[in-house]
């Protein structure tokens, strides 16, 4: 009798979220190469909020960063109406391209934002109203990380900074959020390629049987091996050209 093969889920959204220096948009890059390799055609979606183009913008009027420059309640006005702009920007592009859409940050991330930086929940509450238009991703990834490390990776990364207090408040907003039910916590504490493989590990049941997403390479010494340096690269290189 021949053996009946279940059929895959369908994998439309996948959003990773965590505080800034977790990996998101090293993991989301890495993450939509290798779906479409694996022939599930994927595209990355970079939900920004703009804090880190008016923190540029902030350096040339000499103030210290986007909240400095803008003022805590109005940046953080500002980079929700931003943020809700982008990922509906990517919803509709996910719906013409019929791609899965891989979301670097999305609602959660804002909610967490207004938790951490704002004064009361009152900025939530009328963002959540704003953002409840956006589905649900079929699966969210929180990169959990301890601060410490995310702010050293944000450090060594050298074209920001982050205050240590900071990412200790969002890492608490995260973890607090109604969300953090729904969501897959993956620790991020690991190299990138034990991070890659916990992600690939979960949407086993959205690959294709006969086509599951390439095997990572081990990593040699807690050196990465040279082929996924090269896929790191290449995830890489898009950021690097786009801080410069
Ligand atoms: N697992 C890892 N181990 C070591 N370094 C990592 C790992 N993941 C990412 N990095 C490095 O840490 C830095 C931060 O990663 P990345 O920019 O992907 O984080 P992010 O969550 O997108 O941050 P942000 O919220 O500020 O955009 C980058 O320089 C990246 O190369
Ligand atoms: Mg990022």
């Amino acid at each position: 009798m021949p053996v009946v093969q279940p059929s895959p889920r369908r994998l439309r959204t996948v959003a990773l979220i965590g505080i800034d220096g977790s990996g998101k948009t090293t993991q989301a890059r890495l993450l939509a190469a290798e779906l479409s390799r694996s022939g599930l055609p994927a595209t990355y979606h970079q939900n920004a909020g703009g804090r880190r183009w008016f923190g540029r913008l902030a350096e040339r009027f000499g103030r210290d960063d986007a909240q400095d420059l803008l003022g805590r309640r109005l940046m953080l006005l500002v980079e929700s109406v931003l943020r809700w702009l982008a990922i509906a920007r990517a919803l509709l592009r996910r719906v013409r391209s019929g791609d899965v859409a891989v979301m670097d940050r999305y609602a959660a991330c804002q909610y967490a934002s207004l938790r951490a930086r704002g004064r009361g929940r009152a900025g939530e509450r009328l963002a959540r109203v704003a953002y409840s238009v956006f589905p649900r991703p079929d699966v969210t990834f929180l990169l959990a990380v301890r601060p410490e490390v995310a702010w050293q990776r944000v450090e060594t990364r050298g074209y920001d900074h982050e205050d240590l207090g900071d990412l200790r408040a969002a890492d608490a907003a995260y973890r607090d959020l109604p969300e953090h039910a729904h969501v897959v916590v993956v620790d991020a504490n690991g190299t990138l390629d034990e991070v890659a493989a916990a992600i690939r590990g979960h949407l086993a049941a959205y690959l294709p049987a006969a086509q599951p997403l390439p095997r990572q390479r081990p990593a040699v010494s807690g050196v990465l091996a040279a082929p996924a340096l090269a896929d790191y690269a290449s995830a890489v290189t898009p950021l690097a050209q786009a801080a410069a």
